[in-house]
Protein backbone atom coordinates (compact mmCIF):
# COMPACT_ATOMS: atom_id res chain seq x y z
CA UNK A 1 0.00 0.00 0.00
CA UNK A 2 1.39 3.13 -0.82
CA UNK A 3 0.37 6.74 0.79
CA UNK A 4 -1.59 7.50 -2.34
CA UNK A 5 -4.26 5.80 -1.94
CA UNK A 6 -7.34 7.30 -0.36
CA UNK A 7 -8.11 5.63 2.62
CA UNK A 8 -11.21 4.02 1.32
CA UNK A 9 -8.91 2.21 -1.54
CA UNK A 10 -6.43 1.16 1.63
CA UNK A 11 -10.02 0.24 3.01
CA UNK A 12 -10.55 -2.15 0.22
CA UNK A 13 -7.60 -3.48 -0.10
CA UNK A 14 -7.45 -4.13 3.76
CA UNK A 15 -10.72 -6.02 3.19
CA UNK A 16 -9.27 -8.59 0.67
CA UNK A 17 -6.27 -9.09 3.23
CA UNK A 18 -8.10 -9.29 6.52
CA UNK A 19 -10.40 -12.29 4.93
CA UNK A 20 -6.96 -13.84 4.04
CA UNK A 21 -5.06 -13.19 7.28
CA UNK A 22 -6.31 -12.00 9.71
CA UNK A 23 -9.33 -14.25 9.31
CA UNK A 24 -12.16 -11.29 9.22
CA UNK A 25 -14.91 -10.93 6.22
CA UNK A 26 -16.06 -7.51 5.88
CA UNK A 27 -19.71 -7.36 4.95
CA UNK A 28 -20.58 -3.72 3.74
CA UNK A 29 -23.66 -2.14 4.32
CA UNK A 30 -27.15 -2.10 2.58
CA UNK A 31 -26.14 1.98 2.55
CA UNK A 32 -22.66 1.33 1.06
CA UNK A 33 -23.82 -1.04 -1.57
CA UNK A 34 -26.96 1.33 -2.92
CA UNK A 35 -23.91 4.62 -2.61
CA UNK A 36 -21.81 2.50 -5.05
CA UNK A 37 -24.41 1.42 -7.16
CA UNK A 38 -24.31 -1.99 -6.38
CA UNK A 39 -27.96 -3.38 -6.27
CA UNK A 40 -26.83 -7.16 -6.12
CA UNK A 41 -26.75 -9.10 -3.19
CA UNK A 42 -24.18 -8.10 -0.27
CA UNK A 43 -21.29 -10.68 0.16
CA UNK A 44 -22.00 -14.14 1.05
CA UNK A 45 -20.12 -14.87 4.27
CA UNK A 46 -19.85 -18.10 2.79
CA UNK A 47 -18.49 -17.51 -0.48
CA UNK A 48 -15.86 -15.37 1.12
CA UNK A 49 -15.49 -18.11 3.53
CA UNK A 50 -14.28 -20.31 0.97
CA UNK A 51 -10.65 -18.21 0.66
CA UNK A 52 -10.13 -18.75 4.74
CA UNK A 53 -12.48 -21.77 6.72
CA UNK A 54 -11.41 -19.62 9.85
CA UNK A 55 -12.29 -16.25 9.04
CA UNK A 56 -15.45 -15.03 10.81
CA UNK A 57 -17.48 -11.80 10.05
CA UNK A 58 -17.17 -8.60 11.97
CA UNK A 59 -18.41 -8.18 15.40
CA UNK A 60 -16.36 -6.90 17.41
CA UNK A 61 -13.84 -3.64 16.59
CA UNK A 62 -12.56 -3.09 12.90
CA UNK A 63 -8.87 -3.77 12.95
CA UNK A 64 -8.84 -1.23 10.29
CA UNK A 65 -9.48 1.60 12.69
CA UNK A 66 -7.73 3.44 15.53
CA UNK A 67 -9.09 1.86 18.94
CA UNK A 68 -11.40 3.87 20.46
CA UNK A 69 -11.59 4.69 24.32
CA UNK A 70 -14.00 2.06 26.23
CA UNK A 71 -15.89 5.70 27.59
CA UNK A 72 -15.43 7.36 24.33
CA UNK A 73 -16.41 11.57 24.44
CA UNK A 74 -16.84 13.93 21.17
CA UNK A 75 -13.51 14.97 21.52
CA UNK A 76 -12.23 11.07 20.99
CA UNK A 77 -14.58 10.60 17.92
CA UNK A 78 -13.22 14.15 16.66
CA UNK A 79 -9.80 12.54 16.84
CA UNK A 80 -10.50 9.12 16.08
CA UNK A 81 -13.35 8.63 13.57
CA UNK A 82 -14.39 11.87 12.37
CA UNK A 83 -12.52 12.76 8.43
CA UNK A 84 -10.79 16.28 8.15
CA UNK A 85 -12.40 18.68 10.41
CA UNK A 86 -10.62 21.75 9.43
CA UNK A 87 -13.87 23.29 8.09
CA UNK A 88 -15.35 22.49 11.67
CA UNK A 89 -12.63 24.03 13.64
CA UNK A 90 -12.43 27.44 11.20
CA UNK A 91 -16.19 27.97 11.20
CA UNK A 92 -15.84 27.69 15.32
CA UNK A 93 -12.98 30.27 14.97
CA UNK A 94 -14.90 32.24 12.41
CA UNK A 95 -18.06 32.40 15.05
CA UNK A 96 -15.82 33.37 18.29
CA UNK A 97 -14.13 36.35 16.10
CA UNK A 98 -17.84 37.41 14.89
CA UNK A 99 -18.53 37.76 18.76
CA UNK A 100 -21.26 34.97 18.40
CA UNK A 101 -22.54 33.70 22.22
CA UNK A 102 -20.51 30.40 22.94
CA UNK A 103 -23.35 27.90 22.47
CA UNK A 104 -23.62 29.04 19.21
CA UNK A 105 -19.86 28.74 18.54
CA UNK A 106 -20.14 24.77 19.46
CA UNK A 107 -22.97 24.61 16.66
CA UNK A 108 -20.62 26.05 14.26
CA UNK A 109 -17.90 23.63 15.60
CA UNK A 110 -20.68 21.02 15.46
CA UNK A 111 -22.86 21.61 12.37
CA UNK A 112 -21.38 19.27 9.89
CA UNK A 113 -20.22 15.91 11.90
CA UNK A 114 -22.63 13.88 9.88
CA UNK A 115 -20.91 14.33 6.95
CA UNK A 116 -17.66 14.00 8.97
CA UNK A 117 -18.40 10.97 10.49
CA UNK A 118 -22.02 9.49 10.12
CA UNK A 119 -24.03 9.97 6.61
CA UNK A 120 -24.02 13.39 3.98
CA UNK A 121 -27.23 13.48 2.56
CA UNK A 122 -29.71 15.06 5.10
CA UNK A 123 -26.33 15.98 7.15
CA UNK A 124 -28.05 18.45 9.12
CA UNK A 125 -30.70 16.51 10.16
CA UNK A 126 -28.87 13.43 10.63
CA UNK A 127 -26.40 16.11 13.41
CA UNK A 128 -28.73 17.63 15.18
CA UNK A 129 -30.29 14.33 16.41
CA UNK A 130 -26.80 12.84 16.73
CA UNK A 131 -26.08 16.12 19.78
CA UNK A 132 -29.51 15.95 20.82
CA UNK A 133 -29.53 14.86 23.65
CA UNK A 134 -26.13 16.51 24.88
CA UNK A 135 -26.78 20.29 23.59
CA UNK A 136 -28.74 23.27 24.18
CA UNK A 137 -32.10 22.91 21.75
CA UNK A 138 -31.53 25.90 20.20
CA UNK A 139 -28.12 24.28 19.10
CA UNK A 140 -29.95 21.29 17.81
CA UNK A 141 -32.45 23.42 15.95
CA UNK A 142 -29.64 25.51 14.35
CA UNK A 143 -27.55 22.44 13.24
CA UNK A 144 -30.46 20.91 11.79
CA UNK A 145 -31.43 24.26 9.70
CA UNK A 146 -28.32 25.60 8.99
CA UNK A 147 -28.37 22.99 6.14
CA UNK A 148 -31.62 24.02 4.29
CA UNK A 149 -31.21 27.78 5.17
CA UNK A 150 -27.95 27.03 2.76
CA UNK A 151 -29.92 27.31 -0.17
CA UNK A 152 -32.07 30.58 0.65
CA UNK A 153 -29.84 33.76 0.62
CA UNK A 154 -30.55 36.44 3.60
CA UNK A 155 -29.26 40.08 2.51
CA UNK A 156 -29.80 40.91 6.10
CA UNK A 157 -26.66 39.44 7.22
CA UNK A 158 -25.17 39.24 3.80
CA UNK A 159 -25.70 36.19 2.79
CA UNK A 160 -25.83 34.67 -0.77
CA UNK A 161 -26.52 31.82 -2.35
CA UNK A 162 -23.18 29.70 -3.06
CA UNK A 163 -21.19 30.06 -5.50
CA UNK A 164 -20.53 26.10 -4.97
CA UNK A 165 -23.49 24.99 -4.83
CA UNK A 166 -24.00 26.59 -8.42
CA UNK A 167 -20.80 24.56 -9.69
CA UNK A 168 -21.95 21.57 -7.58
CA UNK A 169 -25.78 21.14 -8.57
CA UNK A 170 -26.08 23.16 -11.44
CA UNK A 171 -27.75 26.49 -12.18
CA UNK A 172 -31.00 25.11 -12.46
CA UNK A 173 -31.02 23.12 -9.07
CA UNK A 174 -33.97 23.60 -6.84
CA UNK A 175 -33.95 21.97 -3.56
CA UNK A 176 -36.56 19.00 -2.78
CA UNK A 177 -40.10 20.14 -1.72
CA UNK A 178 -38.95 18.98 2.06
CA UNK A 179 -36.31 21.18 2.04
CA UNK A 180 -39.03 23.95 0.76
CA UNK A 181 -41.22 23.42 3.00
CA UNK A 182 -38.99 23.51 6.09
CA UNK A 183 -37.68 27.02 4.73
CA UNK A 184 -41.04 28.30 5.09
CA UNK A 185 -41.89 26.73 8.68
CA UNK A 186 -37.67 27.97 9.90
CA UNK A 187 -38.03 31.64 8.32
CA UNK A 188 -40.41 32.03 10.61
CA UNK A 189 -39.08 30.24 13.91
CA UNK A 190 -37.86 31.99 16.92
CA UNK A 191 -34.62 30.49 16.47
CA UNK A 192 -34.29 31.50 12.90
CA UNK A 193 -30.84 33.71 13.26
CA UNK A 194 -29.28 31.03 15.18
CA UNK A 195 -29.30 29.15 12.14
CA UNK A 196 -28.82 31.63 9.96
CA UNK A 197 -25.68 32.61 11.70
CA UNK A 198 -24.26 28.96 10.96
CA UNK A 199 -24.42 29.85 7.67
CA UNK A 200 -23.23 32.48 7.60
CA UNK A 201 -19.93 31.45 9.45
CA UNK A 202 -20.14 28.02 7.11
CA UNK A 203 -17.27 29.42 4.85
CA UNK A 204 -14.90 27.61 2.70
CA UNK A 205 -12.92 30.66 1.67
CA UNK A 206 -10.38 30.77 4.44
CA UNK A 207 -6.81 30.62 4.37
CA UNK A 208 -5.60 27.60 3.68
CA UNK A 209 -2.43 28.11 5.94
CA UNK A 210 -4.68 28.93 8.84
CA UNK A 211 -4.54 26.10 11.24
CA UNK A 212 -7.06 25.48 14.21
CA UNK A 213 -6.64 23.03 17.13
CA UNK A 214 -9.20 21.34 18.38
CA UNK A 215 -8.26 22.18 21.71
CA UNK A 216 -9.06 25.94 21.03
CA UNK A 217 -12.47 24.72 22.02
CA UNK A 218 -11.70 22.03 24.86
CA UNK A 219 -13.12 24.38 27.09
CA UNK A 220 -16.48 25.30 25.15
CA UNK A 221 -17.25 21.79 24.34
CA UNK A 222 -16.86 21.23 28.59
CA UNK A 223 -19.10 23.56 29.03
CA UNK A 224 -21.74 23.11 26.73
CA UNK A 225 -21.70 19.44 25.64
CA UNK A 226 -22.88 17.20 28.32
CA UNK A 227 -20.69 14.24 27.62
CA UNK A 228 -22.17 11.51 29.15
CA UNK A 229 -20.19 9.99 31.68
CA UNK A 230 -20.69 5.95 30.32
CA UNK A 231 -19.27 7.11 26.74
CA UNK A 232 -20.90 8.35 23.74
CA UNK A 233 -22.85 5.21 22.06
CA UNK A 234 -22.79 3.73 25.84
CA UNK A 235 -25.46 6.12 27.64
CA UNK A 236 -28.40 4.53 26.74
CA UNK A 237 -30.01 7.65 25.22
CA UNK A 238 -31.97 7.35 21.82
CA UNK A 239 -28.99 8.43 19.68
CA UNK A 240 -26.55 5.88 21.19
CA UNK A 241 -26.54 3.31 18.42
CA UNK A 242 -25.73 6.10 16.29
CA UNK A 243 -22.16 6.61 17.92
CA UNK A 244 -21.50 2.88 18.07
CA UNK A 245 -22.32 2.81 14.46
CA UNK A 246 -19.54 5.56 13.95
CA UNK A 247 -17.52 3.33 16.32
CA UNK A 248 -17.99 -0.04 14.52
CA UNK A 249 -18.97 1.09 11.14
CA UNK A 250 -18.67 -2.31 9.73
CA UNK A 251 -20.30 -4.36 12.24
CA UNK A 252 -22.15 -7.16 10.70
CA UNK A 253 -25.13 -6.87 13.17
FE1 LIG B 1 -23.45 21.77 6.34
FE1 LIG C 1 -20.24 23.50 6.74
Amino acid sequence: MNDLMTLSQKADALEEQMARELDYIVVKSRLYQLAEGDMGPPTNPAEARKKNPNARVLMGDDPRLPAMPEAPTLMDFFKYRFGPSMHLLQSARHAVKGGLPEKMVLACLLHDISTAGFIRGDHGYWGAQLVEPYVDPEVTWAIRAHQVLRFYPDESVGYEYPQSYITGFGEDYRPDQYIQDDYKRMRDHKWYMSGRMITVHDIYSFDPNVHVELEEFEDVIGRNFKQPEEGLGFDNSPVAHMWRAMIRPAKYL
